[in-house]
Order: structure tokens, then sequence, then C-alpha cells
């Protein structure tokens, strides 16, 4: 499958999530971008100088404080943008904050936001308690369609928000109808491309303005640390930078810089095995008869299937299960995993079990959680890049003691 044109700059995305944003060090030759551990940078005369002048692009930063920029870190912005077909990115201590960054370079006290229903839970406690207290006001709708965009609209709408793939209902918006109508109105798109990870989808081709990630997730894809990307215009990405970045602080250290370099070089073969794997875990959790449901777009008869064939190039690593019976008998389930861990987050190369209600979605109001479809029988499965058959034994013998 490939929905939309993989090569940019002459070549095709696996060579660029090798050789992107990478450069052999003039001084030793290093292959491997090195890690700037430095929280500051000594100024020469001619340094600073130019410092004063102010610079204009990458080729010409004059590095001052961690807090602002870091050669890791420009390394790794370059690879993400590159692979996101942006003109500029910016890495963050996690994806909550690159969520923050990306809404308060949009919108400040008095502004509006419209967000999907269903979103990552901190993301919706965020909108719903955090801009608030700022106050920004988030409108919350069940479809983005045009009609509900319209009347949801105020003069002081800046932003439309939703996530390329809701989680955890797995649920896909009718992009191209939102980007027109935010298009037509005026209004700034910000989507959290971390279901689908850059291999998947690349949101800014389709008009969206601001992509961002849980860089936690696929884009690292290791599980060993917490970060955020926002990746859009360089004019988008400099004026947060210059302004919300450096006066708030959500850098992301030169230490988690290099791993996510490292992490992003095998990005496109992770992302191939883990949808290969998730199909085949979701066709093999179908046939079960103590499963009331599956989710997963790669099942021709799911909802969103034709959704995911118009904009994706496959169809993720996430499943989600309905379980016959309750919150209780969905944790004696998970309890009895013996290979893949019951644990939040997602992406990982190990296969990670959670339950929404009481996870991920846990502080979010019962009611609202009840209107993102989120019911006590789901369990989210991240399915890793262990042998399939394994995942699926693991499953079925952890049913087969359910009661
Ligand atoms: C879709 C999505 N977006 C954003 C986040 C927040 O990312 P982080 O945990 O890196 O702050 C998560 C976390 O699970 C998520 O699943």
């Amino acid at each position: 499958m490939d929905k939309k044109d993989r090569h940019f700059h002459g070549k095709h995305f696996e060579t660029l999530a090798v050789h992107a944003g990478q450069h052999p060090d003039p001084l030793t030759g290093a292959l491997v971008e090195p890690v700037y551990r430095t929280s500051t940078f000594v100024f020469t005369e001619e340094r600073l100088e130019n410092w004063l002048q102010g610079t204009t692009g990458d080729e010409e930063i004059i590095y001052t404080y961690g807090r602002s920029r870091n050669p890791t870190q420009i390394s790794l912005q370059k690879k993400i943008a590159t692979l996101e077909h942006g003109e500029a990115a910016l890495v963050t201590a996690s994806g909550m904050a690159a969520i923050t960054m990306a809404l308060l370079g949009y919108c400040k006290s008095g502004d509006h936001v419209i967000s999907a229903q269903t979103v990552y839970g901190g993301t919706f406690n965020l909108m719903a308690h955090v801009l608030k207290d700022l106050g920004i006001e988030v409108t919350f709708l069940q479809e983005l369609t045009a009609e509900n965009l319209t009347k949801a609209k105020r003069n002081n709408t800046r932003v439309v928000y939703f996530e390329t793939v809701a989680n955890p209902t797995l649920e896909i918006p009718e992009i191209d109808e939102i980007v027109n109508w935010a298009k037509i109105n005026g209004v700034n798109t910000v989507v959290d491309n971390t279901f689908t990870s850059p291999y998947l989808f690349r949101p800014l081709d389709w008009g969206i303005d601001t992509v961002i990630h849980s860089g936690t997730k696929y884009i690292n894809g290791h599980g060993d640390l917490v970060a955020g990307v926002v990746v859009g215009s360089t004019a988008f990405c400099e004026g947060l930078r210059k302004k919300q970045y450096m006066d708030m602080g959500p850098i992301l250290s030169p230490d988690s810089c290099s791993l996510m370099l490292r992490g992003l070089k095998t990005l496109h073969l992770r992302m191939e095995k883990h949808c290969e794997n998730a199909l085949a875990f979701a066709q093999a959790m179908e046939k079960h008869p103590k499963i009331l449901a599956v989710r997963y777009p790669g099942l021709p008869h799911d909802p969103f299937h034709q959704r995911a064939l118009k904009y994706f190039n496959d169809f993720g690593g996430i499943v989600s299960l309905e379980v016959d019976g309750d919150l209780k008998k969905v944790q004696e389930l998970v309890f009895q995993l013996k290979l893949c861990y019951f644990a939040v987050s997602l992406g990982d190369l190990d296969t990670l079990v959670q339950i929404p209600a009481i996870m991920t979605h846990g502080k979010v109001p019962r009611e609202e959680r009840e209107k993102m479809g989120i019911m006590n029988g789901m369990i989210r499965v991240s399915v890793g890049i262990e042998h399939v058959e394994d995942i699926i034994g693991d499953f079925e013998q952890a049913l087969e003691k359910m009661k």
C-alpha cells in the first residue's frame, strides 16, 4: 500500500529515516550525532557578535543555553521534520508538553478550541481543566463534520484538534472535510499523529497546519524515554521556540534526543511489524467467543476501514477489544497474561495491554468517558514485535482462565 508518495527530497522514507538530520562530525568524523551533554555554550567575540545580530537559519545557529537549543536536538528535529514533510520541528519533554506548546502557540486567554470528543485522557484533561483555567475554552464534538464544526464555531475559534486515530476507540475522522472547513473558516488544524507515525500518515501533506506526537511512543519506539514533538512551518516552530518554549522550558535532554535519533532509524521496520502483527492478532481475537467486539481499522468490516484505506499506508499497531464482562472480568483477564505486559503506553517493542476506563482515561468523568465510547469492558492492546503466535497464544490462555 502506498496512498501518498513516500519520496521526499528525491529519497525514499526508509533512506531518510536512516540519513536525515545526520552529518558526520567535522572534527572527528564520528558518524552518529554526538550527545552534546552541556547546559551552556562558551561565547567568543565573533559568536557573541553574530548572536547579537540575530541568526536566521539552522546553518548559522549560535548555541547559547540548553533550554533553547542543543546540536543533538537540532539533528533530531531535522530528522523528524523531514519524515513528516514539515519545514521545522521542536522536540519537547513529553507528548503533553508538545500539545500544550502547539495550543499555546495558537491560543491566548479568550480564545476557543474545537476538539474531537475522543482523545487521549491527558489531552482531554488539559483542555477541560488547564486550558479552561487559562481562559481558553474548548468545545468537544463527537463527530467533526463540517456541519457540526460550523455550529460550534465562534468568532474566537482558533484551532480544531483531533487524533488521526482516536485513543482508544480507533475512530478515524474524515480529515479532508475538516481541513476544507478549517481553510474556508480561517481556523488552524492541530493533529496528534501518535498512533499512525509519519510512516503511515503525513498530515501536513493533507493540508493540516501542525502535527504533534507523543514521541514516547512509535517515534522513539523502545519504551525508554518520555518525549514530545511539534512539527509545522518554520515560522510557527521558531515562534514557539523563541517564546513559549524558552520561557516555559519543556526541553528534551540531549540524551533523550540521541536515543530518539537511534529509534527513528528503524521506524519503518518497526511499523511494518507492528501492523502485520496487529492485523493477525485482531483476526484471531475476532474468532474468540469471549471477545464481544474487536476494533481495528484493518478489518474489512470495521466502520473506519475505508477511511484508513484512503489516508494511511497501513492500519497501525493498536487493537481495542471488548470483553464479555465487567471491569472485574477485564482485570481478571489482564492479570492472567504471562507474556504481554499489563501497562500503560503504546508503541513499544513489547506488547502492552491497558484498561482505558481505569488507566489512560481513568480521570475523565464517567459521563464524558461514555460519550467517547469507552466502556468498562474495553482493553487496548499495543501489539509489539514479538512472534504473533506467542501474543495470540498468551491471550488465548488468559481468556481460557477468565470465567
Ligand atoms: C495519543 C496520545 N497523545 C498524547 C499522549 C501524551 O504523551 P506523553 O505521555 O508522552 O506526554 C499520549 C499518551 O499516552 C497518547 O496516547
